[in-house]
């Protein structure tokens, strides 16, 4: 983001209807909402975009399966987007839906201007479709010559005539734009991806179909009845329709974007495609494109079939939504993947929520009530803690730079540091002892810094949790808006003579998981071994255990699956007839030859599964923290297919 502006215009991807929300789309979300919500906090005007992606062959065959009609099945799961953001108080100024009479009529307009400028063509196209993805993809590019290379579903055979958008011509200036716009794609990392597909050349992109009916029509002005857009084509563009493009412009004062949030799957389509478009359109472009990461279930991603997706309605049920928001932001670094568990977010809450904030307030409650009747005066802070109050004003005023790097998880870190500095000088300067000393002077400066560090880290993290922040700046009579912004952040000012007002303990720790699934197990659970899965919280029987067959094997091959930037392809020994060929997530951990002739533990009786379009006919086991993974294997060298348990 810029801290130049007076506008910020934020947006998130539009979601596919062919499927219920989940923590993927809701961390999009959640990132964008916090966005809008510091932009709106610091006095920009903002305008945050969301809303549902309708078209397209996904959904028809979507619909088709569950006997409904396209519009119906839309105007359904679009409404469960929208509910779920509207009970997770997402603060967005419109939710669009590309089936809206004023996104259709945009879009139409944008296609006769793109057509009007000759970057639209007519042609034959022949090639891969994965309806999946909704993407083509040349011969080359496929996995096994039939397999698409980002979800590693198979494609489809695809020849029709079909308009053509001039692509390619747009390649020099793209490669222009990514050279001159530093920060155009976030992070880093992801834009050099970026720009080595577009060196290796662009190819005229397909934007019409023939063969189904679930999308846009061209202009009339074009008159070809047959064809529908291309469903990227026309989801790209609510990024301007939602603004009235094509018809009533007031909102494209907001234009260009401040940022398109985005998963890493659809970082192509936003980060070439859509600037070509805008190109071809005459519009600026974005200013900037930021990719995050995915996350995933024990390192496997989450989809309905392994039955490992996490409901998130679910988890801010059980947690809390706010403790959610910021276990999602904090947990894992902008743009690299993060896997959801139940201990980790417990973690987040018991030691950053709970000891060091919630604490924290306790604490400035119980000395302002103990030793002042619970009266804070600011007036000795600068005098005997100058130190403290300009390390912790430093770190505050640097944290719009992790905000327009979309580093939410350092921003949060920096607050965390105040949050230390806080509790450290409790523990330093011992206010109980002062006021055995007398020195009631020095208690008093040390609880009324305290106060004036919890009322700016409560500011700071209001766009991540709004309403427990509101609690904790009530304690100190702060409303936390613009003005209070202002005043205590910008023009670092500190409270004047003030009361506290108690409230109830925030953050309460919690002892136990809350939630029961998903908890993916190897073993198919019957409902019976549910229910006592349940009531004996997690204890299995022996008989349990022993239905999940694990081996000792010997890795003969290991070889990195190409376009995959996790899996490992091993051929494995378990002293069996042929080798085993097992789809492993350790690229990151493990080089293929340090694996040649190492003995690993398997799970040999899972139901083989395609994983990237390869065959997997069992799991390694491995044991994994926060920043490292280790595969399970014996002591000694032992037979191959040798049983373990
Ligand atoms: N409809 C397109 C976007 C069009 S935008 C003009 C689409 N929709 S989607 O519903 O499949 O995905 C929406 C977003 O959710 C993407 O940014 C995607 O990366 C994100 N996520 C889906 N699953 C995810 C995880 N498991 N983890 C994190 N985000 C992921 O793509």
């Amino acid at each position: 983001m810029d801290n130049k502006c007076k506008r910020a215009y934020i947006t998130t991807p539009i979601y596919y209807v062919n499927d219920v929300p989940h923590i993927g789309h809701a961390y999009t979300t959640i990132i964008c909402d916090t966005l809008a919500r510091y932009s709106r906090l610091t006095g920009l005007e903002t305008y945050f975009l969301t809303g549902t992606d309708e078209h397209g062959q996904k959904i028809e065959e979507a619909a088709k399966k569950r006997g409904k009609s396209a519009k119906q099945y839309a105007d359904e799961i679009s409404g469960y987007f929208k509910d779920l953001w509207d009970e997770f108080e997402i603060s967005y100024d419109k939710f669009i839906r590309t089936t809206d009479k004023e996104h259709i009529k945009g879009v139409q307009k944008a296609f006769e201007v793109m057509y009007k400028k000759g970057d639209i063509y007519k042609d034959m196209y022949e090639g891969h479709y994965c309806v999946s993805c909704e993407s083509f993809f040349t011969k080359n590019q496929l996995i096994d010559n039939e397999y698409c290379p980002d979800c590693g579903k198979p494609t489809n055979i695809v020849k029709e005539e079909s308009y053509f958008f001039k692509l390619s011509k747009y390649e020099k200036k793209l490669l222009e734009w990514y050279n001159d716009k530093e920060n155009c794609v976030l992070p880093k990392g992801k834009k050099n991806e970026v720009i080595s597909f577009v060196e290796q050349g662009l190819k005229d992109l397909s934007v019409t179909r023939t063969s189904f009916d679930w999308g846009i029509k061209l202009p009339k002005s074009i008159n070809d009845p047959k064809h529908v857009m291309y469903v990227w084509l026309d989801a790209l563009l609510n990024y301007i329709t939602a603004l009235g493009y094509g018809d009533d412009e007031k909102l494209m004062k907001f234009w260009p974007a401040t940022v398109h949030v985005v998963g890493k799957d659809i970082l192509r389509f936003h980060a070439i495609y859509w600037p070509a478009f805008l190109m071809s359109l005459d519009l600026p472009l974005p200013k900037h494109i930021a990719a995050h990461g995915w996350w995933t279930r024990n390192g496997e991603k989450m989809s309905k079939s392994k039955g490992n997706v996490v409901n998130p309605r679910d988890v801010a049920n059980a947690y809390g939504l706010e403790n959610f928001r910021y276990f999602m932001l904090r947990e894992v670094p902008f743009g690299q993947d993060g896997d959801f568990s139940q201990k980790a977010l417990m973690d987040r809450i018991n030691s950053d929520l709970s000891n060091d904030l919630g604490n924290l307030v306790n604490r400035v409650l119980g000395m302002s009530g103990k030793y002042f009747d619970m009266k804070v005066n600011s007036k000795d802070v600068e005098k005997f803690h100058k130190k403290e109050l300009e390390e912790a004003t430093n770190i505050i005023n640097n944290l719009y730079t992790y905000i327009y790097d979309m580093q939410l998880n350092r921003y949060l870190e920096g607050l965390w540091k105040v949050l230390t500095i806080a509790n450290q000088s409790i523990a330093t300067y011992e206010p109980w002892k002062k006021m055995k000393e007398s020195k009631e002077d020095e208690a008093m400066a040390l609880v009324a810094l305290i106060a004036n560090l919890l009322v700016k880290v409560s500011i700071m993290l209001h766009p991540v949790m709004p309403k427990s922040t509101q609690k904790i700046a009530s304690v100190f009579g702060v409303e936390i808006n613009t003005e209070s912004y202002k005043k205590y952040i910008e023009n670092e000012e500190l409270l004047g003579e003030i009361t506290l007002e108690k409230i109830p303990p925030l953050f309460p720790k919690i002892e136990k998981m809350l939630m029961t699934s998903p908890e993916p197990t190897t073993v198919k659970e019957t409902k019976k071994d549910k229910k006592e899965d349940t009531k004996s919280d997690g204890i299995i029987t022996i008989d349990q255990f022993f239905q999940t067959k694990l081996k000792i094997g010997t890795i003969l091959e290991a070889v990195e699956v190409e376009g995959s930037d996790k899996l490992l392809k091993l051929q494995v020994d378990l002293g069996e007839e042929k080798p085993r060929q097992i789809i492993a997530g350790i690229k990151a951990y493990y080089k293929p030859e340090e694996l040649l002739q190492t003995q690993i533990c398997v799970v040999s009786n899972l139901k083989p599964a395609k994983i990237f379009g390869h065959k997997s006919e069992g799991m390694l086991l491995a044991a994994k923290d926060k920043n490292s993974l280790s595969l399970m294997r014996p002591q000694n060298r032992v037979a191959d297919g040798s049983s373990v348990g």
